[in-house]
């Protein structure tokens, strides 16, 4: 019987030429018990991306996990020789809570990991099989690239506190120029120390081009000594099939308490989210063995069965996918974009339709619910949307937030009756439409709550007794009044965000950037 692979869905196919790929390359297929002692984790909580682990008892009183990573395990269970270099791979399932669907998801990763001496070599050796996998998918592709150290240095250099570096390395992830502003006058930096941390934002690029504009800005040894590495490493890259897809992108941060050194993310065209995750992760590696170096990589295989769902644009001209958010915001940011060439023959507020589009102008508009901007955004349904802070912190999505709009302003609030006074001795009861962030506001306060979650006219609650106090948006204040209530805390500016998703971000970089820069000038941000 003959074997016909096409009837392989792009996962199976994928995954089979990549154990090829890794056994030729001399890795090893690491096989992995099916449970875990539930204390490994317990251990080593800050290395993992969420605490929440699925747990039972065994038969013999063990208390095992369902894994949640795989590197944790083989970094401490591989018998690696003193002074060598175990070169693994593995195929497994991981289980971790999804924040959408408050559920636990089964995840099927393929990853390898060098563990031990891991040395020049072996670090090219791991990147440019990063490299090759992508290229294995037969689909456009991007590696990026970055260093860990030069960011890090870049902190010690302008004098960022340990207290100020999330976020900070949050906003330097978001590409969020106008909140890591905000962000640095808060941690006290200097007006240099702040301008170096937004020039980050420009280091990204082809190696050499991002290489000659970052050296003159190392400002200390480890951020030299981070530049010294990328150069090396992409100098062992030349000739690797797929070099071109490679780009440095020294803002690509990632969490401090895991990597240490290079951190890869790599994306697939047509899925809206990272594929490949890695990087150097020497202080989990030396949790188990002292000296020890590491390296590694995951590819998220789930992901690529998504691709044969993508729809191609039938003439392969690139559109830009935009989230209008209903209503008065939408049109206002509508008028601006038209204004500045991106408007449709079309009137969407003539009609019920919900895409409206310029294959000219390459824009295409989806009428969205304000509330699902950022879903669509994240999801990659839309490439770029416009969204209120207020919508975006309460997501939490996972998206680029390039530019601050100033459209739209209004600020978030605590509010109550105009008598109000607060009884320390029971938790306060607030209700909202923002659970998320009234958690997060109150939780920074260490004050006990009890959330009343609900749609609208949230000014109604403590009128009848429903709750003690609201926290909800206030842009003229004319609701507060007229219900005799009263701004008792302002506690978070809002204004509209322009966000886009973050593997849109790479692969229709030169229209995002168009479009940007054109917004950017008729909003005078
Ligand atoms: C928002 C908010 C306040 C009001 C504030 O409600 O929830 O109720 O606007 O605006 P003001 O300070 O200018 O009076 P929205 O109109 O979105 O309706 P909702 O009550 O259904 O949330």
């Amino acid at each position: 019987m003959e074997l016909d692979l096409n009837i392989l869905k792009p996962q199976e196919r994928v995954s089979l030429q990549l154990r090829l790929l890794y056994e030729r390359a001399g890795f090893s297929k690491y096989h992995m018990g099916r449970f875990e002692e539930y204390g490994l984790y317990q251990e080593n909580r800050r290395f993992l991306s969420s605490e929440q682990v699925i747990t039972f008892t065994d038969l013999d009183g063990r208390l095992l996990a369902l894994k949640p990573d795989v590197t944790l395990s083989i970094a401490k269970n591989a018998q690696v020789e003193s002074g060598g270099c175990g070169r693994y791979y593995y195929m497994e399932n991981v289980y971790r809570p999804s924040q959408e669907s408050h559920t636990f998801r089964e995840i099927s990763q393929m990853g390898l990991e060098c563990i031990g001496a891991v040395d020049d070599g072996a670090t090219a050796q791991a990147v440019s099989l990063a490299l090759r996998s992508l290229a294995l998918t037969e689909r456009d592709f991007l590696l990026e690239i970055s260093h860990m150290g030069f960011v890090t240095g870049l902190f010690d250099a302008v004098g960022a506190g340990e207290a100020a570096r999330p976020k900070l390395l949050t906003c330097i992830r978001d590409k969020n120029r106008h909140e890591l502003q905000k962000a640095a006058a808060a941690a006290g930096l200097s007006r240099q120390g702040t301008d170096a941390l937004c020039r980050l934002g420009e280091l990204a690029g082809p190696w050499e081009q991002v290489l000659a504009a970052a050296e003159p800005l190392a400002l200390n040894a480890a951020m030299g000594d981070a530049l010294t590495e990328l150069r090396t490493l992409c100098e062992a890259l030349e000739g690797t099939d797929g070099t071109a897809n490679v780009k440095l992108d020294l803002p690509l941060v990632n969490d401090m308490e895991y990597y240490n050194g290079l951190v890869l993310q790599g994306y697939l065209a047509g899925l809206p989210r990272a594929v490949l995750r890695g990087g150097r992760y020497d202080p989990l590696a030396e949790q188990f063995r002292p000296g020890a170096r590491a390296i590694g990589f995951a590819l998220y295989l789930d992901e690529l069965d998504r691709l044969a769902d993508v729809p191609a644009e039938t003439d392969g001209k690139v559109m830009l996918n935009v989230a209008l958010p209903k209503g008065r915001l939408g049109d206002k940011v509508y008028d601006l974009l038209a204004g500045v060439g991106y408007g449709c023959p079309e009137n969407y507020n003539d009609t019920r339709k919900l895409v409206v589009e310029n294959r000219e102008a390459g824009i295409r508009y989806f009428l969205v619910k304000p509330s699902d901007v950022a879903i669509y955004v994240e999801h990659g349904a839309a490439d770029i949307g416009i969204v209120g802070r207020d919508i975006l912190a309460e997501s939490g999505a996972d998206v680029y937030e390039l530019l601050d709009t100033g459209l739209g302003k209004c600020r978030m609030c605590v509010a109550g009756p105009k008598d109000f006074a607060e009884d320390q001795s029971r938790a306060l009861r607030v209700a909202t439409k923002f659970v998320n962030i009234a958690k997060a506001y109150y939780a920074a306060q260490g004050r006990d709550i009890d959330i009343i979650k609900l749609g609208g006219s949230i000014e109604l609650a403590p009128i009848l007794g429903l709750s003690d106090v609201i926290v909800d948006i206030v842009e003229t204040g004319t609701t507060l009044k007229e219900n005799d209530l009263k701004v008792l805390t302002e506690f978070m500016p809002i204004s509209a965000r322009f966000i886009a998703n973050r593997a849109s971000y790479q692969f229709k970089h030169r229209e995002i950037g168009t479009l940007l820069k054109k917004l950017t000038e008729v909003t005078d941000q």
